[in-house]
């Protein structure tokens, strides 16, 4: 049998999941696959070979699972296995080959790729089929235990809940998904990926989450979803300067979200634009998780501006390297791939991958 699931990119709404505010992702056509058959009768093993990282991993069932070394890509596998055993669910051993088009490391959600797939595969394996929101919340639960990323929600929802044409406008507090239809022909999304890598397992994430929850006991709310920019204004003197700069991302990225949702369902690609340069700002300055090479493909975009084409830029997923989203004309695609592409290497000597993405079916695949 095997199992696909997507990875995603973020339109905007971005370290907002983990205060609770709003998320609007797409699932893109790039998928993580695992192929697997039962193993030999008696052994009690889950092996598994991968074409990324390195190689093979063994699981045994048999002994208490606990993560393997930081940075192991089992990590990602092996933290949904004991997600399924904790639940009382009997995998059995069996064998998988796994095989991915969402690039590693590229912020584009390749660990919520592998384990969605995994989970999607251990319900087809041991018939335990979980509801979509314990789904996403059991790999949200593998990425913190086992490859020790306190990371939202946001990746392994849209990974379950990906729908071809559609946003996935997530509410991270009731976790109530609105699907927003994105189908107009005349734009299109370009992800640019810088192939600078991040490492968001490296502090700087964990460290951001806390300075949010600093703020939101300073300011007296339960989360910063529940702070409005008054707020802000008035607690200025109450809060270290950067942990109100991050706070004041994190109020207006959330406004940003709802308003840019609201932009795409009235094909309002001018507004949704400037909301995305407005994001990716806020994220520069106030939240600093960018870095050069993001912005300079959102410099190069907004140079070739709104008459080449472009109609927004902004990095998007975790930051620290990774990938830019830009929202642009569907005809001018080709030149402008081109010039970013030309641009980018001129100016940091680095080759980018470029591609275009519908938004995808978070459709699962099971083959018996
Ligand atoms: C990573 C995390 C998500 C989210 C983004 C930032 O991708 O996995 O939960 O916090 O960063 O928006």
């Amino acid at each position: 049998m095997d199992s696909s699931r997507p990875g995603r990119v973020n339109v905007i709404g971005e370290h907002t999941d983990y205060n609770d505010g709003f998320v609007l992702p797409m699932a893109i056509d790039r998928y993580t696959v695992i192929a697997a058959a039962p193993a030999a009768k008696g052994r009690n093993t889950i092996q598994l070979r991968s074409t990324q990282g390195d190689g093979t991993a063994v699981i045994d069932l048999g002994q208490p699972l606990k993560p393997a070394p930081k940075g192991a890509w089992v990590n990602y596998p092996l933290g949904v296995v004991a997600g399924f055993l904790a639940r009382g669910a009997k995998p059995g051993g069996f064998d998988a080959f796994i095989d991915s088009t969402v690039p590693l490391g590229g912020g584009l959600s390749s660990s919520a790729a592998l384990e969605v797939s995994t989970a999607t595969l251990l319900e087809a394996v041991t018939g335990d089929k979980l509801d979509p929101v314990e789904k996403a919340l059991l790999c949200q639960k593998a990425e913190h235990d086992y490859a020790g990323m306190p990371c939202g929600i946001m990746d392994q929802f849209i990974s379950v809940m990906g729908k071809r044409d559609h946003l996935l406008l997530l509410d991270c507090r009731s976790r109530l998904p609105e699907m927003v239809p994105m189908t107009d022909p005349s734009v299109a999304l370009l992800i640019t990926n810088t192939n600078v890598k991040h490492e968001l397992t490296g502090g700087g994430y964990a460290k951001r989450r806390a300075q949010c929850e600093e703020a939101a006991r300073v300011l007296g709310v339960a989360s910063l979803r529940d702070a409005t920019a008054g707020m802000l204004d008035n607690a200025r003197g109450k809060l270290d300067l950067v942990v109100w700069r991050r706070a004041c991302h994190v109020v207006s990225e959330i406004e940003r979200t709802l308003q840019a949702a609201q932009g795409v369902r009235a094909s309002n690609w001018p507004a949704v634009g400037q909301l995305m340069y407005a994001s990716h700002c806020s994220l520069r300055d106030n939240y600093e998780v960018s870095c050069a090479e993001l912005d300079a493909v959102v410099e190069i975009a907004q140079g070739i501006g709104s008459g080449g084409g472009v109609i927004g830029c902004r990095m998007t997923g975790g930051g620290f390297g990774g990938c830019t989203v830009a929202l642009v004309r569907a005809e001018a695609l080709p030149a402008i791939s081109a010039a970013i592409s030309a641009q980018y290497e001129k100016r940091t000597g680095i080759k980018p991958s470029l591609f275009v993405s519908r938004p995808a079916a978070g459709a699962t695949l099971i083959k018996g």
